[in-house]
């Protein structure tokens, strides 16, 4: 087992690893943030979106100790520093973005990666960026709403799924 540190959610944090721990299991299992979800295990349902170091990075592709020394931001890094919902989860409430919640907090990450880098992106760029995002069921149309919303955009008619 190797200790290995990194920053999340702007603390200095560890956990002990072995060789094959990946990134989702080292906050999981080993700090508890369980807000990051498993949803496959195979790199294609975007529930366990981080962030690493600015981009954002699904947690099960990668290991724990190729991060030492990383800056990981999780969705309980995601409110605002009172405790309330930041912009873009208050949007999602609104918008009624999710039901069961599942992939949530994978979507939330994306799309606060995307509007890191495209303060204004279009629906069609929303929904590119989102594709690596799998709801099963609130479906997209309140998702991209959501994310115009938080945008500051009109998110009145967009196109059908
Ligand atoms: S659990 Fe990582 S992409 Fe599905
Ligand atoms: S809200 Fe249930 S999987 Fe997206």
């Amino acid at each position: 087992m190797t200790k290995v540190t990194m920053t999340v959610n702007g603390k200095s944090v560890s956990a002990e690893t072995e060789g094959r721990t990946l990134l989702v299991q080292y906050l999981r299992d080993g700090l508890g943030l369980t807000g990051t979800h498993v949803g496959c295990d195979t790199s294609q349902c975007g529930a366990c979106s981080v962030h690493v170091n600015g981009e954002v990075v699904k947690a099960c592709t990668v290991f724990a100790q190729d991060l030492a020394g990383a800056d990981v931001r999780t969705i309980e890094g995601m409110a605002n520093a009172d405790g309330s919902l930041s912009t873009l989860q208050q949007a999602f409430q609104d918008c009624h973005g999710l039901q069961c919640g599942f992939c949530t907090p994978g979507m939330v990450m994306s799309s606060a990666a995307l509007l890191a880098k495209n303060a204004t992106p279009s629906e069609a760029e929303i929904r590119h960026h989102l594709e690596g995002n799998i709801c099963r069921c609130t479906g997209y149309h309140n998702i991209v709403k959501a994310v115009l919303q938080a945008s500051g955009q009109e998110a009145g008619a967009i196109a059908a799924e």
